[in-house]
């Protein structure tokens, strides 16, 4: 056989066994469900791609769809403070040991989420049997009893773990959020979850996690902090940005200077939990306005493409940084912003729609 005739078998052959999509993307495949393809595969190259999850995701039409898509999980609740420790001392493993076991079979890899928070932590852990308020010695005892018995658990199924989250204040002029953690341990309690969580689980991976990250206020309050930690030696390998974004927000300019200014630490980042509402970012809770639409009109669709898109761009730009990009929740049947923080108003802010097909933001996404 001439070199010419095999390289034009070698082309037929790829011709039918890749089909069209054989090339580099998933674009001419893209109207096409039954492609065995998912997000992690046209991803293989970049980042590993992740989702939220409950226990009640992991049977049925949502189960197919996380394994064709996802090849990183996160609990969306089941690992935080009050899920697995409710009581002093009475730890509550069965719903993160079911994710834990479900990514295990389909050779998914876990985020843990999350060690240290001011909300969802359970109120015994701030005060005595008499209801005062404990001293720093007895909350930093209690924090490393408890990142001890998790991590430890885990050791070697969780990968890397948010170990602090949203420790930064909402109010731009000040700096750590006032929170009980603040009010008893000042900032140590930051430095100790992550020292307690290495010696817990040397491998893991440790990050800090926080949202509104690339606003440019935030941004500078968040190096700050993640600078003290590496100027202390404090064992944190990287920055997790949630990416509670919207059609509005960041701008390219934003999220590139973002991963710029973190990566410039050493750092690696992670996009934790990664949505695009069809609002503005609020977060007080308020009453649905008079007149105010839920309707996700074809207009707001298209931006929520376009951002999609170019959020997507920029990660693929700088994969030599960025470890992980996983989405909060997995489609829009049933999302958190689903009335948060306006009751009785729907969110359409992730890749798959209300019957779980992928929509145009998707193809929007794994075409390149
Ligand atoms: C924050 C937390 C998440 C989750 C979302 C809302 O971003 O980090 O665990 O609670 O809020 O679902």
């Amino acid at each position: 056989m001439s070199a010419k005739n095999i390289f034009s078998n070698y082309t037929l052959f790829l011709f039918f066994v890749l089909g069209f999509g054989g090339c580099k993307t998933g674009q001419s495949l893209s109207s096409n469900q039954t492609d065995a393809r998912g997000l992690k595969d046209f991803y293989k190259n970049y980042f590993p791609i992740g989702v939220a999850v409950g226990k009640r995701n992991l049977s049925g039409e949502e189960s197919a769809l996380i394994k064709k898509h996802f090849n990183s999980i996160t609990a969306e609740n089941d690992m935080k403070m009050e899920s697995m420790q409710p009581i002093e001392g009475k730890f509550n493993w069965r719903e993160a040991d079911s994710i834990i076991s479900f990514a295990a079979q389909n050779n998914i890899k876990v985020r843990g989420h999350n060690l240290c928070w001011h909300e969802q932590a359970p109120s015994w852990f701030f005060t005595d049997k008499a209801g005062k308020e404990i001293n720093k010695t007895l909350l930093l005892q209690r924090l490393k009893a408890h990142i001890d018995a998790v991590v430890g658990r885990y050791k070697g199924k969780i990968y890397a773990w948010d170990v602090v989250n949203e420790a930064i204040d909402d109010d731009s002029t000040k700096y750590l959020r006032n929170s009980k953690w603040y009010q008893i341990c000042g900032e140590d309690f930051i430095i100790k979850a992550f020292e307690y969580a290495h010696a817990a689980d040397p491998d893991a991976k440790l990050y800090y996690n926080d949202y509104n990250t690339e606003r440019p206020e935030k941004r500078e309050r968040v190096y700050r902090l993640l600078k003290s930690l590496k100027d202390k030696g404090v064992p944190i390998d990287g920055v997790g940005l949630q990416a509670h974004w919207s059609i509005y927000e960041p701008t390219e300019k934003e999220l590139v200077t973002a991963i710029k200014r973190y990566s410039s630490l050493g750092l690696k980042i992670q996009f934790t939990e990664l949505d695009l509402s069809i609002y503005p970012w609020e977060k007080n809770k308020r009453a649905k306005r008079a007149n105010e639409s839920d309707d996700y009109t074809a207009e707001l669709e298209g931006q929520q493409v376009a951002k999609y898109k170019m959020v997507f761009n920029v990660f693929r730009k700088y994969k030599n940084v960025i470890t992980n990009v996983t989405f909060w929740n997995i489609s829009d049947r049933r999302t958190w912003l689903d009335g948060y923080p306006v009751p009785g108003r729907k969110n359409y802010p992730l890749l798959f729609d209300t019957q779980l097909k992928p929509k145009k933001a998707y193809w929007g996404v794994i075409k390149f």
